[in-house]
């Protein structure tokens, strides 16, 4: 009998090494929040994307800009996968700047920044690699677009440009994610609601145009949501 094909899909990490990264964001305090906490051990034992992105980018050494970073999750995963590239993270959530910021400290980041910035109103000058997960359903069309050029404009020959996001395919996954995603907003999880979700093609176009070669897999691992792992060079 033939062997069942291999799963793609790279799990999500190990229990015990998503509790020791989310260790670094207990409070301080006995009676500080533990929300930080709880989201990011139940976020990275549950969620395929940080050791599916880590894999994208082992083997690259050029700086990565982290766009919408929320946390930075990505900078401490990349870490424990021994990608030791300077890693920058940006986004609108000052208080998930803050509590990045703090836990990358107490994890001996060294070569992690954080900034807050509006990325609907302007992108940071960068050379590198570049990243945006889960983030591109939060802008119009018109800035999606603009801002996968921007990102395609900064990637250097041996970087990678990594986008975990969304399709709009009409499926029901895709029905999921959308309604998760406004759900999220209600519930006061994140800061804004969704407004669009890329279309395959049109990305895939934008790539091309800019020269780049792009390949696009399922990144959704156990989860009911549409996600796909999108990663462009530069040859
Ligand atoms: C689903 S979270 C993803 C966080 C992070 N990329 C990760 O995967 O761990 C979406 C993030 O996008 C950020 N965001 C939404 N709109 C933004 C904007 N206009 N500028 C910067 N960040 C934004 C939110 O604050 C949130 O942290």
């Amino acid at each position: 009998m033939a062997a069942p094909a291999a799963d793609a899909t790279p799990r999500p990490l190990p229990r015990r090494h998503a509790r020791y990264i989310a260790e670094a964001f207990l409070p301080g305090t006995l009676l500080g929040s533990r929300y930080h906490y709880y989201y990011a051990k139940a976020k990275l034992g549950s969620d395929p994307l940080y050791p599916g992105v880590c894999a994208a980018l082992r083997g690259t050494t050029a700086p990565l800009l982290d766009l919408g970073c929320g946390l930075g999750l990505l900078a401490h995963a990349l870490h424990a996968d021994g990608n030791r590239l300077r890693y920058f993270g940006v986004d609108n959530d000052a208080g998930k700047i803050a509590a990045a910021r703090r836990a990358a400290a107490r994890s001996g980041l060294a070569d992690a920044g954080f900034e807050t910035l509006d990325l609907s109103r302007q992108l940071p000058p960068h050379r590198g690699s570049v990243a945006m997960l889960d983030v591109l359903q939060f802008f119009d069309p018109e800035r999606q677009l603009a801002v996968v050029d921007a990102m395609a404009g900064m990637l250097e020959p041996g970087a990678k440009l990594v986008i975990r996001t969304g399709l709009d395919d009409g499926s029901r996954r895709a029905r999921i994610t959308r309604t998760t995603d406004h759900l999220a907003r209600l519930l006061g999880w994140m800061n804004a609601a969704p407004r669009h979700y890329p279309d395959a093609d049109a990305l895939r176009a934008r790539f091309e145009a800019a020269g780049l070669r792009s390949s696009f897999a399922p990144l959704s691992g156990n989860t009911p949501f549409n996600n796909w792992l999108i990663v462009a060079t530069r040859d």
